[in-house]
């Protein structure tokens, strides 16, 4: 009889290794994996291999970059989605595009399940199972790290046993890491104290302020519509572009995150991120906005940013909400375009000017001035008008001196 196959999404470390011998031996089952490149900087085809040696059936590698930064990285800058004002969501925006690939997989394959390592303490395993039901109801999602009930270093002797290759530790800390070209998520370790100072091992593409350069980095991003297009006149790719400012702005020691979070399980976690592109394309997008979108659009739009964020930390991805918030966002994107300039010194990213042609910031307005054409004498009649419920509810409640 043909065994039945489980799809599982691998990366190449230890929890999704040891879940390869697990799902074969305890479903009885053929494994197949599939590792995602979403920019996370590692030897994919290594990762391939190792799979291979560990048991899978067939071991799969797709380049997720482009299809990641257009349809979740730009929208959800489009929307300024920001988790708690702090988090840009990187490995939250990840998660729906694994999922994607993972079903795809699946339904190629004929498998009868999908699995992924997520713990059951974390918001990833929400954002994949979501994820699978939105897009097929009917395959099985197992999450073999929910039911082994194997501490760490069960899982390692259960590696050893079966010859599977344990990841070498670096440096003093273990922490885990999830990365994308988005950002980096990093926990545990010490960390878990909030009180604590995140140790400089936990961070990787930033450097401490007092070792970024003297001289400061100016920027020049050109949005179009919302969605960035060119640095320093240049046109570049999406994946291009967010490469060279994490390199640009992690040199000047800009993007380091320590936030103290909500997760969807009821659980406050201490996570810190390193989402150097991120900080300074929300910065820049901001600027632009506040250059091209009416006080009303503004605030509307502050609002659904904050639903946005939420929506995607929550898994929620797939859902009819999500599409309606896009047609929003799309909508208050029209005019977004223009360039921003931005300095990066020393850990801090600020804009410093903005420009567009359809700024509606006007000169003749807003200067006091040679040139100045605002009609002064126009306002009194206004404040007139607009203060008369005041005065009147003054007078007649309040009985003011
Ligand atoms: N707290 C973040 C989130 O829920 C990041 C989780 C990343 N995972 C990790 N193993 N570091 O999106």
């Amino acid at each position: 009889m043909v065994k039945r196959k489980i799809v599982l999404a691998y990366s190449g470390g230890l929890d999704t290794s040891v879940a390869i011998p697990w799902l074969a031996e305890k479903y009885d089952a053929q494994v197949v994996t599939v590792t995602v490149d979403v920019g996370q900087g590692r030897d994919l085809e290594a990762i391939r291999q190792k799979a291979l040696q560990t048991g899978a059936v067939r071991a799969v590698v797709v380049d997720g970059r482009e299809t990641f930064v257009r349809e979740f990285v730009w929208p959800a800058l489009q929307a300024g989605a920001i988790y708690e004002e702090q988090y840009p969501l990187a490995t939250a925006l990840s998660r729906p595009l694994l999922a994607r690939y993972l079903v795809e997989a699946a339904l190629q394959e004929e498998a009868w399940a999908v699995a992924h390592g997520c713990t059951g303490k974390g918001n990833d395993q929400v954002r994949f199972d979501v994820g699978v039901q939105a897009l097929t109801p009917h395959l099985r999602v197992i999450a073999p790290a929910r039911e082994w009930g194997m501490s760490r270093d069960e899982e390692k002797t259960y590696a050893q046993k079966r010859g599977i290759p344990i990841p070498q530790e670096q440096g003093r800390h273990t922490y885990s890491v999830d990365e994308n070209l988005w950002g980096r998520a990093i926990e545990g370790e010490d960390l878990e104290d909030p009180w604590r100072e995140p140790p400089e091992d936990a961070y990787a593409w930033t450097v401490p302020v007092h070792k970024a350069p003297a001289e400061p980095t100016y920027l020049e991003i050109e949005f179009q519509e919302g969605v960035p297009r060119a640095l320093n006149g240049e046109e570049l790719s999406g994946v291009a572009l967010i490469n060279q400012l994490n390199s640009l702005a992690g040199e000047q020691g800009v993007g380091r995150i320590d936030h103290l979070e909500n997760r969807l399980v009821g659980i406050k976690s201490r996570e810190v991120y390193e989402a150097p592109a991120g900080v300074v394309l929300h910065a820049a997008h901001r600027a632009l906005e506040t250059l091209t979108l009416g006080k009303e659009q503004q605030r509307l739009r502050a609002l659904f940013a904050q639903q946005y964020a939420d929506l995607v930390y929550n898994g929620l991805w797939y859902s009819a909400f999500r599409e309606d918030l896009d047609a929003f966002v799309r909508s208050t994107q029209r005019f977004v375009s223009g360039t921003v300039r931005v300095r990066l010194h020393k850990g801090s990213c600020t804009v410093v000017g903005r420009r567009s042609p359809y700024s509606l910031y006007q000169f003749g307005l807003a200067t006091y001035g040679k040139g100045d054409q605002f009609d002064h004498m126009a306002a009194e009649g206004f404040i007139k008008i607009y203060g008369l419920p005041v005065r009147i509810q003054s007078q007649t409640q309040q009985k003011k001196v």
